[in-house]
């Protein structure tokens, strides 16, 4: 059955002020978007002071003041009107905008919305005078230059819309957040921010190195790259954060382009493809990042809200952004520390990813602690009677050379022997030569600095992943075959996997066949993981593939594929190693781009300086 028909009206036009309501449901959705309009008017008006004063989460009220050019009195209710702006005045003006507003809607609606009493004072006017936003009547009033918009009881007359709202701390959080971004964009200007009658946050006028540190803390601060780079129209500066500052949800990215706070998927996947190299898939990274260009070449006006940018040249723009991002990234490899150091720790432990290692050193530093042999636990690695090292160099000796000749653990010239004393660090080798291996776990190798301490796994399987990556790019894969297949049991998803990619297991550098309809036999292996073990690693590529998506795993998830492969072939904890594999692991981290961190962001080494030692004996001081 169908329902009723409701009776035909007459068309009729809305009255103005149930269109600013309408309006208002996409212009000032929750509190925190009618903070943004009010920040945004202030800076727009030249403000260089402003205080935002929220209670019950903005709901109660949101009181903004600036120190801005102010308001006449007799454009005050003009103000207030729908459409009425004084920031653009043609299309021409509309398509260069460089101002944050020029709808002339967000007063309007959110009058439409709440109690609104907008007080506001020229240089030129002896008082400042106040508009009532219901009734329109203008009165004189007192006050400094600038302007004040008190918004109470949002939504009071919108229950509907008011029911959505959150409870006041969320409400709230968002409004932060809203100043947070817009403090971000403008370190040239103060901001303070009090809720319900408590100041909240307060910064003073600075610059963005130090507004960026406080508003995201020291982890970012601390494990930052500075960037600033310019091609033709674009320009893109600020910082992004090194995989060690990454966040497991993505609530530390700003992105502004001219200056205004963006989400824009463009954006986004440039600088994520940018970190794909060093950070894995549940990682974000934090960054803030300002995009410039000339406004002609950025449409603003794509939502109300205006969260949202269209580019004229999307393609260039994400490639430059990328491209910047990955250049700023990829000083971090090992050889280049000098010139972008990797975070000291100190030893009040302010950097809270290298406390654990922390906590060995001073093991080890302090006498009677409890790691009193440690002499002995450095004894198989030395001794050259203990079975460990003729074995190990046996069975491992090419582990860290990969299908690289030149990379021979024997042509380094480090012999356990000469190792302490003999062999003077010197600047062409920045991560010294191995001193000892600690716990199975790192590597202790003397520098000119001082000690460094490497993550042997972490540093491994970054080396491995770099490997891969250049013999993938280069279609020169080497391939290890197997004298003997190693064959296994594989279910029928297994199977298909197989015989349905070929090409691409191939360029991968497998050979993997069906032998039987429940048994498949891995024939050969890439060279860079013949240590590996082939079954596991025969199980690992199937499964990504099928996960992945066949062929698309070699383009889109490629990356990730190849940390799997790198992650599971890397040398595991607890292997003991010899000190030429440890150099030549050493050298190789040289060698290899970005070999601070780890696939997974962590960081692969870190110094401590002999000055950091001399803290911890409180020598010198
Ligand atoms: N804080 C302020 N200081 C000075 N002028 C303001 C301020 N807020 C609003 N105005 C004036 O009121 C007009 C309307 O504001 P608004 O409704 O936000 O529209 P828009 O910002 O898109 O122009 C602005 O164009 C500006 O001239
Ligand atoms: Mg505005």
């Amino acid at each position: 059955m169908n329902p009723p028909l409701s009776p035909i009206r007459a068309i009729q036009q809305l009255p103005d002020n149930l269109i600013s309501q309408i309006a208002a449901g996409e212009v000032v959705e929750r509190p925190s978007a009618v903070v943004k309009e009010l920040l945004e008017n202030a800076l727009d008006a030249g403000a260089t002071q402003i205080t935002v004063r929220l209670e019950q989460g903005g709901v109660k009220r949101i009181a903004i003041t600036d120190n801005g050019r102010g308001i006449a009195p007799e454009q005050l209710p003009l103000a207030l009107a729908r459409h009425a702006t004084s920031k653009i005045s043609s299309l021409h003006d509309l398509e260069n905008v460089a101002t944050l507003g020029f709808r002339g809607e967000a007063l309007a609606s959110i009058a439409s919305v709440s109690q609104l009493t907008l007080t506001s004072r020229t240089a030129d006017a002896g008082h400042a005078s106040e508009i009532d936003g219901s009734t329109l009547a203008v009165t004189p009033s007192s006050g400094a230059q600038g302007t004040t918009v008190d918004v109470q009881d949002l939504y009071f007359n919108t229950p509907a819309r008011r029911k959505f709202l959150k409870s006041e701390q969320t409400e709230f959080g968002h409004c932060a957040e809203v100043v947070r971004r817009i403090a971000l964009a403008r370190p040239d200007v103060s901001f303070s921010l009090t809720h319900n009658g408590k100041t909240v946050d307060h910064w003073n006028i600075t610059e963005i190195a130090k507004r960026s540190a406080s508003i995201l803390g020291n982890e970012f601060a601390n494990a930052r790259l500075a960037l600033d780079e310019g091609a033709g129209p674009l320009r893109l500066h600020g910082f992004v954060g090194l995989p060690t500052a990454s966040k497991a949800r993505a609530d530390a990215q700003y992105f502004y382009v001219n200056g205004r706070f963006v989400r824009d998927k463009l954006l986004v996947h440039a600088v994520r493809a940018a970190y794909q190299d060093v950070l894995h898939g549940d990682r974000y990274p934090s960054y803030v990042l300002g995009l410039d260009l000339d406004p002609a070449l950025v449409d603003v006006n794509v939502h109300p809200s205006k969260i949202e940018v269209r580019f004229r040249d999307s393609r260039s723009v994400h490639q430059f952004v990328f491209h910047a991002v990955s250049r700023a990234l990829a000083q971090t490899s090992a050889t280049s520390f000098g010139a972008t150091p990797a975070p000291l720790p100190s030893p009040s432990g302010a950097m809270p990813w290298i406390r654990g290692s922390q906590e060995h050193l001073q093991a080890i530093l302090q006498p009677n602690t409890q790691v009193p042999q440690q002499q002995t636990s450095f004894g198989p690695q030395f001794a050259p009677t203990a079975n460990g090292v003729a074995q190990t160099m046996a069975n491992y000796g090419a582990l860290f050379t990969g299908n690289d000749p030149a990379g021979g653990a024997a042509t380094y010239p480090a012999a356990p022997q000469q190792l302490a004393s003999q062999t003077l660090p010197s600047d062409d080798f920045p991560l010294g030569f191995a001193l000892a291996q600690l716990h199975g776990i790192y590597i202790l190798a003397q520098n000119t600095k001082g000690l460094v301490l490497v993550d042997m796994h972490a540093a491994h399987e970054r080396i491995l992943y770099e490997q891969l990556k250049g013999a993938l790019d280069e279609d020169a894969m080497q391939v290890q075959p197997l004298l003997i297949p190693v064959t296994f049991f594989a279910d029928a998803v297994e199977v298909g996997t197989a015989e349905e990619n070929q090409e691409t297991l191939h360029a991968l550098g497998f050979d993997i066949a069906a032998i039987s309809p429940t048994t498949l036999a891995v024939r050969s292996v890439p060279a860079l993981l013949k240590n590996a073990d082939a079954q596991t690693l025969a199980r690992d590529v199937l499964r990504d593939v099928r996960e992945f998506g066949g062929s698309r795993v070699l383009v889109e998830r490629r990356n990730e594929l190849l940390g799997t492969l790198a992650c599971h072939t890397a040398v595991r904890a607890n292997r003991s190693l010899t000190a030429p594999e440890m150099n030549a692991l050493l050298r190789q981290m040289e060698a290899t781009e970005r070999a601070d961190q780890c696939n997974h962001g962590r960081p692969t080494w870190s110094q401590l300086a002999l000055s950091d030692l001399d803290k911890l004996f409180l020598r010198g001081q």
